[in-house]
């Protein structure tokens, strides 16, 4: 089974948790992009479990293998398909969670859906480890976005209470999310969020997070009215990465309490190009791109598997009961998530392209 997204670039993902493997096959891909495992890998390491103290221990190198659709080193124009083995894999506690559904995962609905016969091991197909898939695709979809000169980045923004500064640079949001364990681009809100964090598991409790994500350099006018507006296509995507709860485009949910006269975004020539004097309409208008970066932000719960006692129902007797979580769980999903949002992102915007024809 797989699970598909796009239109003309489009991505399947597969696999499970803590079944043998986990995958992307992608299709759309122009021929002669040099397209090498390496690249992948260097995009793969971004999300890596088993980096640092605050990410869960699970141990995977995650070697990306590709199969199919490249010959030397440069896309054939047939289907790309890349996938990881999943080597560290201990499901000894997931059994009871068919029994006893973890408050917050996704242990009762599978169920529901599947009627029971769905791999639960680790989560399956409902684990954090899938977004590995979604990381290949994004991948293949940079070097698209790449042959237009367009990039995309991602970095955290916010960790419960604690939020970066909002006058980073573009440089800062470049360059520095992947030098620290947060993949943050304020070196000041480091220690703050790792105070935070360290107070959750004290606590065996999670913290929840906000990512910000930036597209530059689209051309004015990509976006397909009615249904498939940039917003709906990249909303579609990002709602693909579990534990994600909300997005927002701009100003987002701030429009409400604003004036016409304050969230309108200024035109202004600059350097013979029009353009805005800010940037609250997030780089969409009518659903297609205005030339100016595409900027939104992203919830994501805190991580539902926590050590603390929680209350669920036995499934066997109808009883409530009480459960505490053993076992390996990142306590901010949010950090992992970047790399994530990234990618996932670079896909709905390598769609969003292919379908314009550029
Ligand atoms: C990178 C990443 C890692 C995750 N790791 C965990 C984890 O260790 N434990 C957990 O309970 N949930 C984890 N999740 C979240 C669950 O997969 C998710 O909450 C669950 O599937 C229910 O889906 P929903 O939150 O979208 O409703 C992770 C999510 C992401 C994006």
């Amino acid at each position: 089974m797989s699970f598909k997204f796009g239109t003309i670039f489009i991505t399947h993902v597969f696999g499970e948790s803590h079944g043998t493997c986990v995958g992307a096959v992608v299709e759309g891909c122009p021929a002669g992009l040099t397209l090498e495992e390496r690249d992948v890998q260097e995009e793969l390491d971004k999300r890596r479990p088993g980096k640092g103290p605050y990410v869960t221990p699970r141990n995977e190198m995650d070697t990306v293998a590709i199969e199919s659709g490249t010959y030397r080193g440069v896309t054939t124009g047939a289907p790309i398909l890349m996938r990881i083995k999943n080597k560290d894999v201990d499901d000894s506690v997931y059994e009871r969670f068919t029994q006893t559904p973890r408050p917050g995962h996704a242990d009762l609905t599978a169920r529901a859906k599947y009627h029971g016969h769905h791999d639960h091991r680790g989560g399956g197909i409902f684990s954090g480890r899938m977004t590995a898939a979604l990381v290949m695709a994004g991948a293949v979809a940079k070097k698209v976005l790449a042959m237009h000169g367009i990039t995309v980045h991602a970095h955290l923004v916010q960790m419960g209470n604690v939020r970066v500064r909002d006058d980073l640079s573009d440089e800062e949001i470049k360059e520095r999310p992947y030098t620290n364990p947060f993949h943050c681009a304020d070196e000041g809100a480091i220690t703050p969020m790792r105070e935070t964090l360290e107070r959750a598991m004290a606590a065996r409790d999670s913290v929840g997070a906000r990512i910000e994500c930036r597209v530059c350099n689209m051309p004015m006018g990509i976006g397909e009215p009615f249904f498939d507006s940039v917003e709906s296509v990249v909303s579609h995507a990002i709602f693909s990465v579990p534990g994600v709860k909300g997005i927002s485009f701009g100003c987002g949910f701030d429009a409400v309490t604003m004036q016409g006269s304050e969230c309108n975004d200024p035109y202004v020539v600059r350097g013979g190009r029009i353009v805005t004097e800010k940037n609250d309409a997030g780089g969409v208008l009518g659903g297609l791109t205005n030339g100016m970066p595409i900027v939104f932000d992203v919830a994501l719960k805190p991580t539902p598997s926590i050590g603390r006692e929680q209350r669920t129902v036995d499934l066997a007797t109808m009883e409530e009961t009480t459960m505490t979580i053993e076992g390996r769980h990142d306590p901010c999903i949010g950090i992992r998530a970047v790399p994530v949002i990234e990618h996932v992102t670079a896909v709905a915007m390598a769609d969003l392209v292919r379908r314009a024809s550029l």
